[in-house]
């Protein structure tokens, strides 16, 4: 595997390949890799000719109070899988690089954040599509692949790459998860013994919810109540929302009809968790 550290040589190695029409699939990352960073890359190496794999822990989506410093590292380690994985090249950029001292370009999908988590955290999406596009621009992808544990980024850069034309494919791929229903995540090593015991109530949750929707519930609200009576009742944990959107726009619903997100987020302890399943309901008639 070639590490590249430099915004220029990845750019010239991108060009390369594309020359020799080579297909690049890419997987952007922060690092401190699990099963679910793994298996969007193993869906890149399958699409492509090139797998390069980014690991930048992006500045620009933290907020002032929240975990940038204390953001998981093991730099040695996720090599190691990246190696195991047979990808080609890591590209691992330098933060001032990234962001020179007079850096003051951005690029912000109005409406699809500022809902959701984007309520929770201003400028967190803004922080996201800025430093994708500019990984766009440097690695040059055909094809690139998100997690749908982050529905709500997946969404909005897809529909950054349709507003401003980028020339690259998304692909979506399913959570991975612990044994216990518990979607993986790097900020799952904060939770502590007694909280990782608790967290999976979350993703019951949420299979509670797909539950009373096929046994033929559609008011949003009755769901949302008994998500939140169940995980109340079974953890510790501040949550932050419960929502049911359309999938399409995030949009709230007030009755649950077509291709639905239901998406939440809970604060256990310093361990910001969120977790999401999408369900869909055909039209149903007469109603
Ligand atoms: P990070 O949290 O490292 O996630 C990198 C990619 O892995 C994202 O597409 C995310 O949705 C996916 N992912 C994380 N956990 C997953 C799981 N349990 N199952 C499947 N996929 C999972 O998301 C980011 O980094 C950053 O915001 C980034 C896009 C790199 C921009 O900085």
């Amino acid at each position: 595997m070639q590490v590249v550290l430099s915004v220029k040589d990845m750019q010239d190695l991108a060009s390369s390949y594309k020359r020799r029409g080579q297909k690049i699939g890419f997987v952007p990352t922060m690092g401190y890799l699990h099963e679910g960073h793994l298996s969007l890359i193993r869906i890149a190496k399958k699409m492509s000719d090139v797998c390069v794999v980014s690991i930048f822990v992006n500045p620009l989506q933290f907020g002032p109070n929240e975990d940038f410093n204390e953001y998981p590292r093991d730099l040695m380690r996720d090599k190691e899988l990246l190696e195991k994985e047979g990808v080609d090249i890591l590209f691992l950029p330098d933060e001032r690089e990234m962001y020179p001292i007079d850096f003051c370009t951005f690029v912000e999908v109005e409406g699809l954040s500022d809902v959701l988590c984007g309520k929770y955290r201003p400028g967190h999406f803004r922080g996201v599509t800025t430093v994708v596009a500019k990984l766009f621009n440097i690695v040059k992808p055909d094809i690139a692949v998100f997690g749908e544990k982050d529905a709500q980024q997946a969404i909005i850069i897809k529909r950054m790459v349709r507003d401003l034309n980028f020339d690259v494919k998304i692909v979506t791929a399913p959570t991975v998860r612990e044994e216990d229903g518990l979607a993986m995540s790097s900020r799952n090593t904060y939770l502590t013994p007694e909280q990782r015991k608790e967290a999976p109530v979350l993703y019951k949750s949420l299979l509670l919810a797909r539950k009373l929707i096929e046994q033929g519930e559609r008011d949003p609200e009755k769901i949302k109540k008994e998500m939140e009576k169940m995980i109340k009742e079974n953890a510790n944990c501040e949550i932050q929302y419960i929502e049911i959107v359309r999938k399409e726009d995030l949009k709230p619903l007030d009755r649950i009809e077509g291709e639905v997100l239901i998406a939440l987020a809970a604060k256990f302890g310093r361990a910001r968790l969120i977790d999401n399943i999408t369900v869909k309901v055909n039209q149903e008639k007469g109603r």
